[in-house]
């Protein structure tokens, strides 16, 4: 059984997907062990209680700084035994110890095409804002590990949708999370079913069954 953290700080969407995953049993072999946010508001915290895990809110604020701040998810999660760690729109950076400490162990859901919109200051809305303002046909998520950089890690698996001629930031928010929704759980199964082999920046996706092998796991989205 893999123990699983999950970080957020806003409302929580990719969290649920996740949870829905695990019960409908399309992620097997997994528990989500704790969820924690640095926002005592954050709605992902509600969520987690609504689903009987254990919701932890850290105030970042109490930390002499991001170091220190750091260093007390840390030792919380180790004392967990956490196996996974997932980013599920958490808005504060890790420092290099922790991408060290589990490093192939972390993964982020970004909601752009990483290289594009992404790095310090892309969260959020700002994405999706930028997105627009640079006139792109094309945008969508990205699954990936976490490394030392911002959005930087091996990226694990990435969706495109087409950003339509009267799209808002509402509305691309809306159809990219509905991808992101679909990506981030099965980024999870394959690295609970033992799937995933990173070498240098990229990741293989090694195939379920031998009919599998030429398509890889795309056909799984
Ligand atoms: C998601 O769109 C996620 O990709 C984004 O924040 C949103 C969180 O939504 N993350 C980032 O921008 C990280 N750079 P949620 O709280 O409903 O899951």
């Amino acid at each position: 059984m893999r123990k699983i953290a999950v970080l957020a700080s806003g409302n929580g969407t990719n969290l649920q997907a996740l949870i829905d995953a695990i019960n409908t049993g399309f992620i097997k072999n997994a528990e989500i062990n704790v969820v924690i946010s640095n926002r005592k508001q954050a709605y992902a915290l509600e969520r987690a209680r609504n689903n009987d895990i254990e919701a932890l809110w850290i105030n970042s604020k109490e930390f002499f700084d991001c170091d220190e701040y750091n260093e007390r998810i840390l030792s919380e999660l180790k004392s967990r035994g956490i196996d996974l760690v997932l980013l599920a729109g958490y808005m504060k950076v890790l420092n290099w110890k922790f991408a060290r400490d589990f490093e192939g162990r972390i993964m982020n859901v970004h909601p752009s095409l990483i290289p594009a919109f992404c790095g310090k200051g892309f969260y959020g809305n700002r994405v999706h804002e930028a997105v627009l303002a640079s006139g792109v046909k094309i945008t969508g998520a990205t699954v990936h590990f976490v490394d030392e950089g911002i959005d930087t890690g091996p990226i694990i698996l990435q969706k495109a949708i087409m950003v339509r001629p009267d799209e808002t930031v509402e509305s691309l928010k809306e159809r990219v999370l509905e991808v992101e929704h679909r990506l981030y759980p099965l980024a999870v199964k394959l690295f609970c079913e033992n799937r995933l082999r990173v070498i240098g920046k990229k990741v293989i996706i090694l195939p379920q069954t031998k009919q599998r092998r030429r398509n890889g796991c795309q056909e799984e989205l």
